[in-house]
């Protein structure tokens, strides 16, 4: 099978196909995602939470990023992955978000790169798009200004739908082949894809975007913490990890493992 490329998402909301996107940042999730068909993965900068142990996505850097990148590609080779921009490394102008798209490309394998913002970022979004590389776009809660947004908040509520209407037809025109909309109420967010051609990717968007994305570790059960309001637990990985860890713990001191079936002559 060949690569999912940005036509077969384009195609897929014009025949009303929802898609799922996960995160993906090394090689066992990666291939567990390909293989469960998921088509299309995100190596986030979420991975400064739920892999670096910040507390934010703020501190993490194109190198971070690209680690994992090429983790994920080198193990992957159906699923398009798009590789995140960090904060710092796109803003200051359309050559500096060029320049670091071609390491997530080159460097990393990437097939397309995601930034955050909108109206904001419209130049360096036409810039990539007009020199092959393909934008996924991120608008409404934009964890890197977590900041300056003032904390987790829901964004595009009262007369902020006007603003996150202009940004979403903004990264569109740009050139954007999808855009992500984060933490939006989910009749702004339906509105927001009825009016847009290219997929609109929700979370915490309501059920009626073209796609949806979730965080890897949350959605199963692998994070210890809290979890935001619009993760769903598929599973209790920290749960079975934590009774694998102990029995095999126990195991030793109790001098069951290793058995003679884990020992060589
Ligand atoms: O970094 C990330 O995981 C993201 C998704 C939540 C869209 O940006
Ligand atoms: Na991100």
């Amino acid at each position: 099978n060949a690569r999912v490329r940005i036509h077969h998402l384009l195609q897929a909301k014009e025949r009303g196909e929802k898609w799922a996107m996960l995160t993906a940042y090394d090689t066992y999730s990666a291939q567990v995602f390909e293989e469960a068909g998921i088509p299309v993965m995100l190596v986030g900068d979420s991975a400064g939470n739920v892999v670096l142990g910040h507390t934010s996505t703020v501190p993490v850097t194109v190198d971070d990023l690209l680690l994992m990148t090429k983790a994920v590609t080198r193990s992957t080779k159906r699923s398009l992955i798009v590789a995140d921009l960090p904060f710092g490394s796109y803003e200051s102008g359309p050559q500096q978000a060029f320049e670091t798209s071609v390491r997530m490309m080159k460097e990393g394998g990437a097939q397309a790169v995601k930034l955050e913002g909108g109206v904001r970022v419209a130049p360096q979004i036409r810039m990539l798009t007009d020199n092959g590389v393909p934008v996924m776009a991120h608008v409404g809660f934009t964890p890197q200004s977590e900041h300056a947004l003032g904390g987790f908040r829901v964004q595009g509520r009262g007369a902020g739908a006007d603003q996150l209407l202009a940004d979403a037809h903004a990264v569109q025109e740009a050139g954007a082949f999808a855009v992500v909309l984060e933490m939006v109420p989910a009749s702004v967010a339906a509105q927001v894809t009825k009016e847009l051609s290219i997929p609109t990717v929700g979370i915490g968007a309501g059920a009626d975007c073209d796609a949806q994305v979730l965080v890897w570790p949350d959605m199963a059960g692998l994070n210890g913490g809290r979890v935001p309001k619009f993760v769903k637990r598929y599973a209790d990985l920290r749960g079975e990890l934590l009774r694998a860890a102990r029995e095999y713990a126990d195991e030793v001191r109790g001098g069951v493992f290793p058995g003679p079936e884990h020992s060589f002559e």
